[in-house]
């Protein structure tokens, strides 16, 4: 499975980038305002940083300024992946890039339905939003298991980049559904390397080290 980060967050991109943990990098309208920094800039910043693509979403709600705000981000950097919201309009400017070759990534997705209609259009990536559907008493991993049996009846090769990631066990969890790729703040990623035997065990053996007198170096 991939590991996107789903964040503008240079510093906290950069430090999980040279652990080898950064496949990608997704941003939305609500990340960029929350960072407070220019978002061409932050994009652009983001792209020199990470080999993988770096989603970036028009803000146009027909398909025809979808195509041209998408065209303008894809003069940022190779890299940069077109993001569109999973509508009539954001499809038909899917369909439009996927002819011409361009990366996208179909956000907002709610329904194994909507999920189909995005594969059916070639985006490269669909992203059904797991945490939003929890926080509406849903279960969004249901979403990711149905997704995964849709697209391999079929063989779409639309990727399933589990978004709306909040905790440890929703990564776990996505692997076991069979996500392609899954997308997570950087304090998540960070989360999945504790644990509380870890440390114990670690502690244990440098006290049982020390006692020996010995050095490695
Ligand atoms: C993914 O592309 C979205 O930016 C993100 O995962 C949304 O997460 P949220 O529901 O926690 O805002």
């Amino acid at each position: 499975m991939k590991f996107f980060i789903d964040s503008a967050d240079i510093e906290k991109i950069s430090a999980l980038n040279e652990i080898g943990l950064v496949d990608g990098v997704t941003t939305n309208p609500s990340i960029i305002a929350k960072s407070g920094l220019d978002f061409k800039n932050v994009i652009r910043e983001i792209c020199e940083l990470v080999e993988g693509p770096v989603s970036a979403e028009v803000v146009a709600t027909d398909a025809e300024q979808m195509i041209i705000e998408g065209r303008e981000l894809r003069k940022i950097a190779d890299n940069v992946c077109v993001k569109l919201p999973l509508t009539m309009d954001g499809l038909k400017a899917c369909n439009q890039f996927s002819k011409e070759g361009i990366p996208t990534n179909v956000t907002l997705c709610f329904s194994p339905n909507q999920a189909l209609l995005a594969a059916k259009v070639g985006a490269t990536y669909i992203s059904p939003f797991i945490g939003r559907l929890d926080d509406i008493t849903l279960d969004g991993m249901d979403l990711i298991s149905d997704i995964r049996m849709i697209y391999d009846n079929y063989g779409f090769e639309t990727e399933i980049l589990a978004a709306s990631i909040r905790n440890v066990n929703h990564v776990k969890q996505c692997a076991l559904a069979g996500a392609d790729v899954m997308t997570a703040p950087p304090d998540v990623v960070e989360k999945l390397s504790t644990h509380p035997l870890t440390d114990k065990g670690l502690s244990a053996f440098l006290k049982d080290w020390k006692k020996t007198g010995q050095t490695i170096l």
